[in-house]
């Protein structure tokens, strides 16, 4: 194969440190980046903190969060041998960049952004006041993703249209100033599912959620694990079927079931003649998969300096990696040099 001649594939992904990290964020994000990402790529991943700011927060919260995120990353598997592991705010590149994104998209295109809409709307009937950083959100993720020469960047399908909109404004921006940006694109996740909440399977199990009944969090303890799952909602009926519109609770159980054990749902529904018996076995492969993260992650905290260390040094070779390139675009849009 030529693929030796070829420069390295590089992805970045990114993590916002708004909430515990869940179930949902390892066996759908978390897992892949160890698995695979950081072994076939040059991988970067990030605890995009300066995110984690666009809706009310707590600045204490926040920085113990984006802790957390770091170890936890670490403690899931990433490897600081083989991925850059680093947090947004380390490296100003982020923001020098973001800047410039904001005067290469317009407004139109921020507005239409779904997720804005969402959540903004959210906020408003809440009578809570909507931060202009909401709408803006995604210029700083495309400087994310474009500050590095990213080739690929592995998201949920939430994530996409940002990543559509980070593919148009480096287009845009090479058309207009010159050849600067790489243009990404978003890969979807072959390895990982998509994990609904257990009190309500039709939306997505997000650590932002304000009830957690339905929310396994990755530090939280084995009984409170066990009994999450075994209060998820099912559907009415007692068969146990795959079948994602019409039993989507018992479609969620088995689609963790198999992640968790690498089956395949369909086949692992014929195992069980009962919804209990399903629940108890998706409690213990959880609880399974978890224990090495928890393990690991007690470790860790153990050892906080080794935590910093491997974030300083992350941060280190994302600046000398976006710095060049930030530099490149600022002089391309016209902007005087430091002599
Ligand atoms: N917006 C992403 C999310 O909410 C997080 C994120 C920020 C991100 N910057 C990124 C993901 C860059 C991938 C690449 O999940």
């Amino acid at each position: 194969m030529t693929q030796t001649t070829t420069a390295r594939r590089r992805i970045f992904s990114g993590i916002k440190p708004s909430g515990h990290l869940t179930l949902g964020n390892y066996l759908g994000a978390v897992r892949r980046w160890v698995q695979e990402d950081q072994d076939n790529a040059d991988a970067l991943f990030c605890v995009v903190d300066l995110h984690a700011l666009t809706v009310e927060h707590d600045p204490a919260r926040v920085r113990r969060l984006t802790r957390q995120a770091a170890t936890l990353l670490l403690a899931a598997g990433l490897d600081p041998e083989r991925c850059t592991l680093f947090v947004q705010s380390h490296v100003d590149e982020h923001a020098r960049l973001s800047y410039l994104m904001e005067c290469t998209a317009t407004d139109g295109e921020m507005r239409r952004m779904i997720q804005y809409k969402e959540k903004a709307a959210r906020e408003r009937s809440s009578g809570t006041s909507v931060r202009l950083s909401l709408l803006t959100y995604p210029a700083l993720m495309a400087a994310d993703i474009l500050a590095y020469g990213t080739h690929e960047v592995p998201v949920g399908d939430d994530q996409t249209q940002h990543v559509e909109l980070a593919r148009d404004l480096a287009q845009r921006f090479n058309q207009r100033y010159g050849p600067v940006f790489t243009v990404p694109r978003a890969t979807n996740p072959r390895i990982s599912a998509r994990v609904m909440d257990l009190q309500d399977p039709t939306s997505k199990m997000g650590k932002s959620h304000a009830e957690t009944a339905g929310i396994v969090y990755l530090l939280d303890e084995p009984e409170a694990v066990r009994k999450k799952i075994m209060r998820a909602v099912t559907d009415s009926g007692t068969e146990v079927r795959y079948d994602r519109t019409a039993q989507p609770g018992v479609a969620n159980l088995l689609d963790v079931l198999a992640s968790c054990t690498d089956g395949k749902p369909e086949v692992l529904a014929g195992e069980f003649t009962s919804y209990g018996a399903l629940k108890k076995a998706t409690a213990e492969a959880v609880l399974e998969l978890l224990r090495p993260v928890r393990a690991r992650h007690a470790e860790l905290c153990a050892d906080p300096s080794y935590v910093e260390g491997v974030l300083r040094t992350g941060a280190e070779r994302a600046r000398g990696l976006a710095r060049p390139r930030v530099d490149a675009a600022y002089a391309a849009i016209g902007l005087l040099p430091p002599a």
